[in-house]
């Protein structure tokens, strides 16, 4: 049986990490276990950054975003060589039960160390929502929100000046931010990854709708799919908008984390403790129609999501 369990944060913070983390420590110390926090993710664990936590550690941060231990990308940790370190480090404190906090890299180092032996449970903490065995990730209603919040205000200033913009959002390889964003923010326009259209195309629909009388226009574009800067001068010349760009960047990963967020980080934290206590690992967690699911790591990481494009078609319908 567990009886002592570490928790780290891993990759890009997303609002809501603390809450989670709250909800380990709490619920882990109520079924009598011991608790550890990792800093720095698995970086900090192959540096032996660990320390204790009790109830009061983790006082006064359900309403923080970041992560108060910090967080880290590690790529040395797909070797081998660097795991067993890991696992060394853990069993010298006694710990035998790991929870990662993360997306799909903190899962792949997770699962790497229930191979070699740990207790591993997988909770999705990013804004990207790129995992396929949950409806939603820890961050994602927050930096929604926060996207949806910035998009209005540019609205207010390219509607006056009859303009069009042209807006950079995060996601990875997941469209999910884009496209729920297209939707609550009525983009003209909105470009993820899994439907990828030419430029010359949006232009052409671009033309259109200003033919059939729009004065002005927001184009949402996932990252990574076209410089945006470029793409507005493209847009001044071939429509005929006055355009200007703008990449939202890391402001979309802080900030202070949703209702929807802190429920879902403190109902994940909470369901992992218990899973460990049920002696379950190699696992992530998840919610499917608002119900606690948990999926192997493994499974998980083959599987594919086809969220997006469902949402960008209502996107664009309602364009
Ligand atoms: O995974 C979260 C995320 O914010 C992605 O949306 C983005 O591509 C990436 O992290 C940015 O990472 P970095 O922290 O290295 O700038």
């Amino acid at each position: 049986m567990v009886k002592r369990v570490a928790v780290l944060t891993s990759g890009g913070d997303a609002p809501g990490m603390n809450a989670c983390l709250r909800a380990i420590v709490r619920s882990s110390l109520n079924q009598g276990l011991e608790v550890f926090a990792i800093r720095e993710g698995y970086k900090g664990l192959i540096e032996d950054n660990i320390f204790q936590m009790q109830r009061h550690s983790v006082s006064d941060i359900i309403n923080r975003g970041g992560t108060i231990i910090g967080t880290a990308r590690l790529k040395e940790f797909v070797n081998l060589e660097v795991q067993k370190k890991a696992v060394e480090i853990l069993h010298s404190h006694g710990i035998d039960a790991l929870i990662a906090i993360g997306g799909d890299g903190t899962y792949k180092g997770a699962l790497a160390l229930h191979k070699l032996g740990i207790h591993t449970i997988s909770i999705p903490g990013t804004i990207d929502n790129d995992i396929a065995s949950t409806d939603y990730s820890i961050g994602f209603d927050t930096a929604l929100n926060t996207i949806i919040e910035c998009v209005d205000k540019l609205r207010d200033t390219s509607t006056s000046h009859q303009r069009c913009s042209v807006i950079e959002v995060m996601g990875h390889r997941c469209g999910d931010l884009a496209a729920y964003a297209g939707i609550a923010c009525g983009a003209e326009i909105t470009l993820i990854n899994e439907k990828l259209v030419n430029r010359s195309e949006v232009i052409e629909d671009l033309k259109r709708q200003k033919s059939e009388g729009k004065r002005h226009a927001m184009v949402i574009v996932a990252e990574k799919i076209t410089n945006v800067e470029e793409f507005a001068h493209e847009i001044e010349r071939e429509v005929g908008f006055e355009t200007r760009s703008e990449v939202l960047g890391h402001m979309q990963r802080g900030g202070v984390p949703s209702a929807f967020d802190r429920v879902l980080a403190s109902r994940l934290g909470d369901y992992a403790v218990s899973l460990l206590a049920q002696d379950i690992s190699g696992v992530c967690l998840g919610t499917v129609n608002n119900k606690l699911v948990y999926t192997p790591v493994e499974e998980a990481l083959k599987m594919e999501r086809h969220n997006s494009i469902k949402f960008l078609e209502v996107a664009h319908r309602l364009a």
